[in-house]
């Protein structure tokens, strides 16, 4: 179906692809792996029409074709989800998915009542229960990435690329998102499937085609591969997955909580957290678990002061009572917040690697009032180093670089401001199995080190992987708390489904 000739691309001081040669056969789904700023989301560019400027030769249907726009590729047949969310969260769902190729009536106004329609419909069929007119500001991360499949379900396209399209995506969601690519393969198309979930892999690709470092190095089927090759092939040597030794003893609290509440912010009767009371301790890593929706990030960004007005409770740091009214005071506590969604939250998309990793602390880097650029320099290289973040260089912008290599930004942005307590949330989201295993490496040894940390993943392997402690929320209740040694999966799930009473 679409066919990818010798394709280069090059951005000033990166090479991000290198006369890549690949197939994506109609009928197939066909799995792109390769480590984070491997090339994948640039090629997937390129092949919907984003990137004009490459050289190479594209064939669609075996005739040579070249997109000037997305538009064209649109045209053509190609739609792609896109890694990053491109919604425009002023507009409805509706205006979003018809943004540029809005129905018109005979009279040539907006015809609002088919738009609607139309997005009923594949809402419906997205099992998204969401009214169409809703804004898409107000959803929440995965709700809006379910809007994005969507956007590109909305035509009959020939070839659908999807550029991890589950990293914020809960398991449901997932099996609904699997049914419908079954039924594109059914129809004869062309699926493009980037994922890190190695597990979702084998669930879903027919083939694979690996891409290390710009170069596309081999394909094949996936029948008969094991997650260990498909590993090795992306990272090109053998990695030894690590896990939390059971049993460690830790220190003091560094953080206790007791009765914590969080109004909602519409309800003001029903509590989005209800009566929290647990601590992490000096050295301790606390994995903290919960379905979609059941209050993981409400729980972390309450602590960090982000929620002042609706929150209740009490807060000890290092054993001195605080309730932080807002982040300043919770960074100045020795408090960090890797937040869920890097691209709002977390990172300054338009600034330079450097200023985003000094930002949260600028006392390292300034003297008498004024900014120390070299010094800074220096501690972005600390952390481009330690983290292995794949930049050209400190003054690189953000948003150049590749999702994963953004993940480490923030990551080393709040390890700069040397917190007592971490809390990440979601902190491998869109981070390839070989960075994933160094940032569970580097938790351990933070942890060793003395710090607490306190780590929000929808991802269960995760949560064993590192946890000394888990605690279980579900719908805004700690539901229950396993030692490293009883958590199973098992057991944790079912602590973290709703009761149905
Ligand atoms: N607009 C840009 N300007 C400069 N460099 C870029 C730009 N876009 C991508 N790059 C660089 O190209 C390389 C490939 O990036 P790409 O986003 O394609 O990686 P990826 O395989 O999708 O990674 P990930 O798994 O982290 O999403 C990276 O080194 C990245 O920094
Ligand atoms: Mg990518």
């Amino acid at each position: 179906m679409l066919v990818a000739e010798n394709i280069t691309k090059r951005f000033a001081g990166v090479t991000a692809l290198d006369k890549v040669c690949l197939e994506f056969p109609a009928g197939q789904v066909t799995a792109v792996i390769g480590e984070n700023g491997a090339g994948k989301s640039t090629l997937m560019k390129i092949l919907s029409g984003v990137y004009a400027d490459y050289e190479g030769q594209i064939y669609f249907r075996g005739q040579p074709v070249r997109f000037a726009s997305i538009r064209d590729a649109q045209a053509c047949g190609i739609a792609i989800i896109h890694q990053e969310l491109n919604l425009v969260p002023y507009l409805s769902i509706a205006e979003n998915l018809f943004l540029g190729r809005e129905l018109t009536t005979d009279w040539g106004l907006l015809d609002q009542k088919q738009m609607r329609r139309k997005t009923q419909e594949l809402l419906t069929r997205l099992k998204l229960d969401v009214p169409p007119d809703t804004l898409v500001g107000e959803l929440k991360v995965g709700q809006q990435q379910v809007v994005e499949i969507a956007k590109a379900l909305l035509e009959e396209s020939e070839v659908i690329i999807m550029d991890e399209p589950t990293s914020a995506i809960s398991e449901s969601e997932v099996a609904v998102l699997f049914g419908l690519i079954r039924d594109l393969r059914r129809e004869g198309k062309a699926v493009v499937y980037i994922s890190h979930k190695l597990d979702e892999l084998f669930t879903i690709a027919d083939r694979y085609v690996v891409l290390r470092d710009g170069h596309s190095i081999e394909s094949g089927p996936m029948a008969g591969m094991t997650p260990d090759d498909i590993i090795r092939k992306m990272v090109g040597r053998d990695i030894t997955i690590i896990r939390q030794q059971a049993g460690k003893t830790c220190g003091e609290p560094v953080v206790t909580v007791r009765d914590l509440c969080l109004r909602h912010p519409t309800r003001p009767n029903e509590n989005q957290l209800k009566n929290l009371s647990f601590s992490v301790g000096r050295g301790e890593i606390v994995g903290l678990f919960g379905l979609m929706g059941a209050g993981r990030t409400e729980l972390l960004e309450t602590l960090f002061g982000l929620h002042h007005g609706r929150a209740s409770g009490r807060v000890w740091v290092e054993g001195k009572e605080t309730f932080f009214t807002a982040p300043i005071g919770a960074i100045k506590a020795g408090l960090g917040l890797v937040p869920e969604d890097r691209k709002r939250d977390g990172l300054v998309l338009g600034l330079d690697v450097q200023t985003n990793i000094s930002l949260a602390d600028l006392g390292n880097v300034e003297k008498t009032g004024l900014l120390n650029r070299v010094k800074e320099a220096l501690l972005a290289r600390k952390y481009i180093t330690d983290l292995r973040i794949k930049t050209p260089s400190e003054k690189q912008e953000a948003r150049n670089l590749s999702g994963g290599n953004q993940q480490k930004i923030v990551l080393g942005k709040w390890l700069a401001t040397n917190p007592r307590l971490l809390m990440l949330d979601e902190p491998t989201r869109g981070i390839d199995i070989n960075a994933k295993n160094e940032i569970y490496k580097l938790m351990l040894q933070l942890a060793d080190a003395g710090m607490g940390i306190l780590v929000a993943s929808s991802e269960l392997p995760e949560i064993l992987a590192v946890s000394d402690r888990v605690l279980v929320l579900s719908e805004g209740r700690l539901t229950a708390e396993f030692s490293a040694a009883e958590a199973t999966e098992n057991a944790i799930l079912k602590a973290a489904i709703p009761s149905t009473i």
